[in-house]
């Protein structure tokens, strides 16, 4: 190539990207439609709505079973004591997770996450947490259990990605009077009908009073754990993440919500794909007595 074919060509080259570089926004968003979508905030996850597992599915169909259904161990809770705890965090998955914050009666704080952790109802709300006894020191109770009996109060905030590694840091076994709230650098917010902070960084923030305790106890007649039972009475909710129904209800958006959830382990998941399913209605009751009518 002579020497002002390649001026030349350079200068396109040149002229070419200037003209991109100084194309307005608009030129661009009408090229590439996806650079007018705002930005995604950091630390959210890509939830894709995928198709459910069986689309052809019809009722009273047997669907195939990936193993052989006939070969099945047999676990009696009253053998196998403690040695239950790999089978049930790991079999009864996913969990949601509680980050409990809680206050002593001389108002040092802690904050721990329980993953034996769930909402019963919502009119009103009542949760469930079961706190289990220090390892291998049954009868002796977690800060968060002792405090929350002593005061009757505690916050529940909801797990989101976005502060994971300073949720999980705060379940270690610091001394009682250490306040993890700081150790993990997560921030406190007065709360407004219970006297535990909530805790800024959850998107969901939950005011409960306590209402019931039941003490589990194993075969040696020891309490192994204790479940809480608390009443939300005030919630906190992030307008960010919220949707309305058609009838006007708030309901969280799980894609800006980015919920993590605990399986066995030390194994932590997240939401990546979703599907929707309807409810049956009645027509299928007709449906099904026609497939396989009753007795
Ligand atoms: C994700 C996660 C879930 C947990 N779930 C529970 C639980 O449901 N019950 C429990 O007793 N401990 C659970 N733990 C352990 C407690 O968080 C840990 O023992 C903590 O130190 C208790 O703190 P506290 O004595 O200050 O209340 C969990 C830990 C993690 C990381």
């Amino acid at each position: 190539m002579d020497l002002q074919i390649l001026l030349a060509v350079a200068a396109g080259a040149a002229g070419a990207s200037a003209f991109f570089i100084g194309s307005s926004r608009a030129h661009l968003t009408r090229w590439f439609p996806h650079s007018r979508q705002p930005k995604k905030p950091k630390g959210l996850v890509e939830v894709k709505k995928v198709k459910n597992p069986h689309p052809d599915w019809q009722p009273g169909q047997k669907l195939p079973h990936p193993f052989d259904s006939n070969h099945r161990l047999e676990l009696d809770p009253a053998q196998e004591g403690a040695g239950l705890y790999p089978f049930v965090i790991s079999s009864v998955v996913p969990r949601p997770i509680a980050f409990i914050s809680s206050l002593s009666k001389e108002g040092v704080g802690n904050l721990s996450p329980y993953s034996y952790f769930g909402v019963m109802s919502h009119d009103p709300p009542y949760v469930t947490i079961g706190t289990c006894a220090t390892s291998g020191r049954p009868n002796r109770m977690k800060d968060s259990q002792q405090n929350i009996l002593e005061t009757g109060e505690f916050t529940l905030n909801m797990m989101s990605e976005w502060f994971l590694e300073a949720a999980n840091h705060t379940c270690g076994n610091y001394d009682r009077g250490v306040n993890e709230v700081e150790l993990a650098g997560l921030t406190p917010v007065p709360s407004v009908r219970v006297k535990p902070p909530r805790i800024d960084e959850a998107a969901v923030q939950l005011e409960c009073k306590l209402r019931h305790t039941y003490d589990v106890k194993n075969t040696k007649e020891e309490v192994t754990a204790t479940i809480i039972i608390g009443e939300v009475v005030l919630i906190h909710v992030l307008e960010a993440v919220t949707g309305k129904t058609g009838h006007g209800h708030i309901y969280v958006e799980f894609d800006k919500y980015a919920p993590v959830s605990r399986l066995g382990g030390n194994t932590y998941a997240r939401i990546t794909e979703t599907y929707d399913l309807p409810r049956p209605g009645k027509e299928w009751q007709e449906r099904d007595a026609l497939v396989a009518p009753a007795k």
